[in-house]
């Protein structure tokens, strides 16, 4: 027989036969479903597990239980007297010899040439949104989805999670194997928490792609309201974002990317677990003067030496540049803003407030509950209006679905409750956490600013019909409704709260 001249004698038992089969039919598995993959030209998920996961396991083991099988032979061998040693004796001068070992060494050279192919098809798809997407359907479902619906919807979750070098290549995939761990048995907490204490600092990812003193001039933000009231009124701010502060050699470094200027250090201490509470603040300067804050607020200074300490950097203003949980407010506003939900139905911003904003226990669940809040709502206050505008009111349950299902996930209890966005101070404290104008410094006693003009000035404010239109000095900020000085006092987010 050809083979037996090919191989050699120890190669011939049953426990090698076995593992060579099991070695050649996954290596045809994964030959065939990659050039399926390759042909059909979409991919899933679950698929790239079996080919690059499960099948090489299986092919190695097969490789191994061959070599197993030949020393197990090779020591049979020996007892019986047919050959010395436990280890095989090459020579060269004998042709079989020659023959089989040519064989090895070209099925070794193969086995290592597909293995570094293969090791490289496995790397780019454990680094492929899918794999970090689709594979933990159900706990990714709210990351993903935001993603998707996000500026960075075509940047990869290992260019923010990840980044690149093997320092932390190594350090996702050891996490990595814990989550798949967490997943399987249901070890994993809903909502996930945040922040994410082991995040990658942002000079290994966001500044990859944006870079700090690119930061110069202002951008204008305009933000459209609709009151909760029956006519629905309109309001609209546009601010001036001081968006500057990155630039170093122009010296100019003020602005709101100042805190991220390499010249400047903002140092913090939080006392609870979503960094929210911040009741002191370093400060180091290009020149190398420091500086400390604290709050004239109460808290538990117990906590200080337990609290975490951060140097900020991006991810202290933007935790959600890409997993946006909006409030119901902000989707709400944006659908009237752009009629998708009719603002001449009466009341409709309340009671669509209302039926996002109630819990509900799964998605179907909620889905049902915001048509059942609006119908009901319109058949027992307007009756009219439920019969005349069926349609518009079909529309704004539809449009509120959709939405819902974007932002908020009940099965994962995630939502804009539990993912505070630190940029910005209406919903959440976010700058004010700092700058509340109560962080004092002792020692020069400067406060942290929270002068509305520091980090943008208005442009424009009112209702809709009658805007105010300003120089770009800006003009002093006008609550839409009046609640006296109780704006410059409190935290908008003591009574704002995404609703
Ligand atoms: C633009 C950068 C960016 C991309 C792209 C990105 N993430 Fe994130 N991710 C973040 C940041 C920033 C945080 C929150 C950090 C914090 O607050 O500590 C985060 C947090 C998370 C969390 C913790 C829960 C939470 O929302 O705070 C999970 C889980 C997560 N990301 C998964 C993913 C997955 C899966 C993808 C790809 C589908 C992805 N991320 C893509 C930047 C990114
Ligand atoms: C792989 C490149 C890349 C990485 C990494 C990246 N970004 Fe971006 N980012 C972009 C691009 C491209 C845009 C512009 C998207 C657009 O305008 O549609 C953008 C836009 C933004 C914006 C403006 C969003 C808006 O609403 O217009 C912010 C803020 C931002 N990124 C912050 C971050 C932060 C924070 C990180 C790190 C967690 C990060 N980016 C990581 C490429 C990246
Ligand atoms: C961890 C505390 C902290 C947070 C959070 C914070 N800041 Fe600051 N910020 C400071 C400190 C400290 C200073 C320096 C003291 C000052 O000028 O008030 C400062 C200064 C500034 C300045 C003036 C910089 C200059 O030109 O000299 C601007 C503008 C600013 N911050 C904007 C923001 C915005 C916008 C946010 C929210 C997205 C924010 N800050 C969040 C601590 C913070
Ligand atoms: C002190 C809080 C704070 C820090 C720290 C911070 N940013 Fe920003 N950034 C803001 C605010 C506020 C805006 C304007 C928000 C808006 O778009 O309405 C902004 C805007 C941006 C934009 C959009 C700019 C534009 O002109 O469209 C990008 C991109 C961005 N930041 C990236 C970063 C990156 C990268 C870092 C880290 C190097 C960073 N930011 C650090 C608060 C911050
Ligand atoms: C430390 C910087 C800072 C200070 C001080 C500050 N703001 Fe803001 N403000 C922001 C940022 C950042 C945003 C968010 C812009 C965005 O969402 O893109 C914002 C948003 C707003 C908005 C739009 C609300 C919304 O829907 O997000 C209003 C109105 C506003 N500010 C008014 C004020 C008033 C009034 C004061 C003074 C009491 C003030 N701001 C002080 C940084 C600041
Ligand atoms: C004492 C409570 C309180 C504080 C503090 C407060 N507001 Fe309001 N705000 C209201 C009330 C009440 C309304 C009327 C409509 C409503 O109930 O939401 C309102 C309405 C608004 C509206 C119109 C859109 C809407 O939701 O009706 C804007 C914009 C607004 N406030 C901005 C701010 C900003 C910015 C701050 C912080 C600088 C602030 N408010 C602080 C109570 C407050």
């Amino acid at each position: 027989m050809r083979l037996k001249r090919l191989l050699p004698e120890t190669f011939f038992n049953m426990t090698s036969f076995t593992g060579a089969a099991i070695a050649a039919i996954s290596f045809g598995l994964i030959v065939f479903l990659f050039a399926l993959e390759m042909f059909s030209g979409h991919s899933q998920a679950y698929m790239g597990i079996i080919t690059f996961v499960i099948l090489p396991v299986f092919f190695i083991g097969g490789l191994l239980i061959v070599a197993y099988g030949m020393w197990a032979e090779k020591k049979r061998r020996a007892k019986l007297g047919l050959e010395k040693g436990e280890l095989p004796a090459i020579d060269f001068n004998d042709p079989a010899h020659r023959r089989q070992f040519a064989t090895l060494a070209a099925i070794t050279f193969f086995v290592l040439i597909s293995s570094a192919f293969g090791s490289f098809q496995v790397f780019e798809f454990t680094e492929s949104v899918r794999f970090c997407g689709e594979i933990c359907h159900e706990v990714m479902k709210p990351e993903y989805t935001a993603f998707q619906h996000s500026p960075h919807a075509r940047v990869t979750c290992a260019d923010c999670h990840i980044g690149s070098g093997a320092e932390w290549y190594v350090q996702s995939k050891i996490s990595g194997a814990y989550q798949i761990y967490s997943v399987t048995f249901n070890k994993f907490s809903r909502p996930i928490p945040t922040p994410v204490h082991n995040l990658r600092p942002a000079r290994g990812t966001c500044e990859q792609c944006h870079w700090p003193q690119h930061f110069i001039g202002d951008k204008l933000v305009t933000k459209t309201y609709f009151m909760p009231d029956e006519q629905n009124t309109p309001w609209t701010v546009s601010l001036a974002m001081k968006t500057g502060g990155g630039n170093v050699q122009t010296g100019t470094s003020s602005g709101i990317h100042w805190h991220v200027n390499p010249a400047n250090e903002v140092t913090y201490v939080s006392i609870d677990s979503q960094r929210q509470v911040i009741p002191v603040v370093y400060m180091k300067l290009g020149d190398g003067s420091v500086d400390e804050f604290t709050t004239t607020d109460s808290f538990d200074e117990s906590k200080l030496a337990t609290g975490e300490k951060r140097t900020m950097d991006c991810i202290d203003c933007h935790n959600r540049p890409t997993h946006i949980y909006r409030t119901p407010e902000e989707s709400i506003n944006s659908l009237m803003t752009q009629g998708l939900v009719s603002p001449t139905l009466p009341n409709i911003r309340s009671y669509a407030s209302a039926a996002m904003a109630a819990e509900y226990a799964t998605e179907p669940e909620a889905l049902k509950g915001i048509e059942t809040t609006l119908r009901t709502r319109y058949a027992n206050m307007y009756p009219e209006v439920a019969k005349e505008r069926k349609q518009d009111i079909d529309q704004a349950v539809t449009q509120l679905q959709k939405v819902f299902s974007r932002t908020i996930f009940p099965e994962m209890r995630v939502s804009w409750k539990h993912y505070p966005n630190n940029v910005g101070h209406y919903a959440y404290a976010g700058c004010f956490r700092c700058h509340d104008g109560k962080h004092v410094s002792k020692k020069t006693g400067r406060v942290i600013s929270k002068d509305c003009n520091s980090c943008h000035v208005i442009m424009s404010q009112g209702p809709n019909d009658k805007v105010v239109n300003l120089t770009p000095k800006g003009e002093e900020f006008r609550h839409p409704v009046d609640i006296g000085d109780s704006w410059k006092e409190m935290n908008c987010n003591e009574c704002h709260t995404g609703e």
